[in-house]
């Protein structure tokens, strides 16, 4: 919230807390609330994002700015198209239009490992931590970008040139995020919070300036929400810009400087989580969609089942998502 100078969070579990300050503090003061209004210092700009599958229409955002340095929720009910958006957005889904400009430039048509070495990134909603790699190896891979498409091609000359400057920014970053204990476990055998906060530390291995998170507390036990809430507030206060989906309205509130509401493809709302909740479009929207609207109701054991299935299908899906492969000389077929 605009009023607050900064936040206090607890540290993990049970370690000092830290205070994060909050370098956006005013500037939405002036900003409409209303959809498509202008941001004083925008670092993305999207215009007539559209997508349709077959008959649906699952996005139709006609403009959107986001606020540099701040933290903006996008919020709506289950299907309102976040992850699709997200999707268009960092060059995981081709959009039927598009026209997406982050610091001025046109970036619609560049590929996800591209944007992400110019600094936009996103992790997914279900992780794409490999299962069968060690947190390290992960970790390593986010050095070139964004697991995907392109991806296993741009990663043998970034080892091969600058791995020991990689792998101590890998350790830099699992120390940071408490999680150097599980450098050289599989992270199969990590918990589903745990493989949230790897996905998150990866991210970071490119040293982002935008960092869209699709659901990062989804599954995470209580005392490691505060962990990632504080370590998204930290990314804030390094002058980082965070787009993050969220279904717990609670965490909206706690974190966000700004929040964007989706529903059925479009922007229906936007403005400070305040104005938000005295929205009659917004409780209209959750209140007609049928569907579980807080994250806090599901189940964490059908989360957890849901990422293990993702781990099948990456692991599947990847040419190269087994050791050997990595450690392989040689191109990388994709
Ligand atoms: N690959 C696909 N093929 C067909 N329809 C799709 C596909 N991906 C998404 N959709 C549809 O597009 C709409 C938007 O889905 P999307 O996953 O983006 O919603 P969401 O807001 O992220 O929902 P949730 O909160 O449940 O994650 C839904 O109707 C969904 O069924
Ligand atoms: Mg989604």
């Amino acid at each position: 919230m605009t009023d607050e100078r900064s936040s206090e969070v607890a540290r993990g579990n049970g370690g000092e807390p830290e205070t994060y300050p909050n370098p956006v503090v005013g500037v939405f003061d002036d900003v409409s609330p209303t959809p498509g209004s202008s941001k004083p210092d925008p670092i993305l700009v999207t215009d007539l994002v559209r997508k349709t599958f077959g008959g649906i229409v699952a996005v139709d955002v006609e403009y959107l700015e986001i606020q540099r340095g701040a933290i903006t929720a996008l919020i709506g009910p289950n299907g309102a198209g976040k992850t699709t958006f997200f999707n268009l957005l960092t060059g995981f889904d081709k959009p039927n239009t598009a026209g997406v400009r982050l610091d001025g430039e046109e970036i619609s048509e560049v590929a996800s490992y591209r944007l992400a070495q110019r600094g936009m990134v996103r992790t997914f909603q279900l992780t794409k931590v490999l299962s069968r790699m060690t947190v390290i190896e992960n970790m390593k891979l986010g050095a070139t970008g964004q697991t995907g498409e392109g991806f296993w091609k741009a990663l043998l000359p970034v080892w091969k040139n600058q791995e020991q400057e990689v792998e101590d920014r890998a350790d830099a970053l699992l120390k940071r995020f408490n999680l150097t204990h599980m450098r050289d476990e599989f992270a199969g055998t990590l918990s589903g919070g745990q493989r949230k906060l790897v996905e998150m530390a990866r991210a970071l291995m490119t040293e982002p300036s935008l960092v869209m998170l699709d659901e990062p507390m989804a599954g995470v036990n209580p005392a490691l929400t505060q962990s990632l809430l504080g370590h998204v507030k930290g990314l804030r206060a390094e002058g980082r810009t965070v787009i993050f989906v969220e279904h717990d309205m609670d965490v909206v509130r706690d974190i966000s400087d700004w929040v964007v509401v989706m529903a059925e493809g479009m922007i229906i709302a936007e403005g400070t989580p305040d104005d938000i909740a005295a929205n009659p479009l917004v409780i209209d929207a959750y209140l007609g969609s049928h569907h579980d609207t807080d994250i806090s109701d599901l189940d964490t054991v059908e989360i957890e089942q849901k990422v293990e299935e993702e781990f099948k299908e990456a692991d599947e899906g990847l040419p190269g998502a087994h050791r050997s492969d990595i450690e392989a000389e040689g191109e990388i077929e994709t």
